[in-house]
């Protein structure tokens, strides 16, 4: 049981509480207008994965919303490690938001500024069930990519994406894969997309402002640079992934599940393939667990 969580507001200078009565205003700009940013980390072994990535994104989201991160970046690495050290957590993820900041309902930024509002908490995962689902494999639905343009801000305004996943568990699928108005599959609703062509080449979209820069994305592309896979960063489309070799998602809470089933059409004979399951084992075996010490400044 994962009960401790950790809120910095107007109204809390910082502190642990008890997961089920952290709360923030009713006024928060995060809750009334997703004015806010998030990370999701994996927790392994009580450690963070490739935590210096995460936090150069959590940087640039916060620039891209004009925001300050509410503490020194080396103050919200000691909170995060003293999260996930509070709640006992061995594997699991890690969330964390910054929204705005509380203040009278107005579209445009509280002038002055206000306190931002930082939460953390952490959820454990069933590693049985997450290596099962890496084993077989798992199902997706393509489903019109419906977004606004710049998905490659890790916002929380992810109501298409919400909607969209459960379109796909309504059909059956374990996620959605969003397809833009020239039939090229973005990513997924919460995870990067990935087809590995009959020559074994590997290809993901390009970075843009269609898709998020995903940290599993960079891992898997870096696992693939020391394997020898050849890589394309380009676009495919919903037919070429259906009749692809092989197929796969990468996120930070799964790292990279097989896919091997697109629209009910099986891909790679409907098992997990060859080229994914080494780059699922050596993603993994490069990923960096930061400990539970901090290097010395
Ligand atoms: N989702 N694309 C989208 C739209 C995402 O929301 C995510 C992450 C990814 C993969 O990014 P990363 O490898 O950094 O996890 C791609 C997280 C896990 C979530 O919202 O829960």
């Amino acid at each position: 049981m994962s009960r401790i969580a950790f809120v910095k507001d107007a109204r809390n200078p910082g502190s642990y509480v008890p997961r089920d009565r952290a709360g923030v205003s009713i006024e928060d700009r995060g809750f009334l207008f997703s004015d806010s940013i998030y990370e999701v980390c994996e927790v392994r072994d009580g450690g963070l994965v490739d935590e210096q990535r995460h936090l150069d994104r959590y940087v640039a989201s916060l620039n891209a919303l004009s925001l300050a991160s509410p503490m020194p970046i080396r103050s919200l690495q000691l909170v995060l490690r003293e999260t996930i050290r509070r709640n006992h957590v061995r594997n699991g993820v890690l969330y964390f938001q910054v929204t705005r900041g509380a203040a009278r309902r107005d579209h445009a930024f509280p002038d002055p500024p206000v306190q931002a509002t930082l939460t953390v908490f952490v959820t454990p995962v069933n590693t049985t069930v997450r290596d099962a689902r890496a084993a077989a494999g798992v199902e997706v639905k393509t489903l019109p990519d419906d977004r606004w343009t710049r998905r490659d801000i890790k916002s929380t305004s992810l109501l298409p994406n919400v909607l969209a996943k459960q379109a796909a568990r309504e059909a059956g699928a374990y996620e959605a894969w969003l397809v833009d108005k020239a039939g090229f599959i973005t990513e997924g609703s919460s995870t990067n997309a990935w087809i590995v062509t009959d020559t074994g080449t590997i290809v993901t979209r390009p970075l843009s402002e269609d898709i998020l820069p995903g940290i599993s994305r960079s891992i898997v592309l870096d696992a693939a640079a020391s394997l020898q896979i050849p890589v394309e960063e380009r676009v495919f489309t919903v037919a070429e992934a259906k009749a692809a070799a092989e197929a796969f998602l990468s996120s930070s809470s799964a790292v990279l599940f097989p896919v091997v089933g697109i629209d009910g059409v099986a891909v790679g004979g409907g098992e997990a393939g060859p080229v994914t399951l080494r780059l699922r084992a050596f993603s993994r075996a490069i990923s960096q667990v930061s400990g539970a010490q901090l290097p010395s400044i």
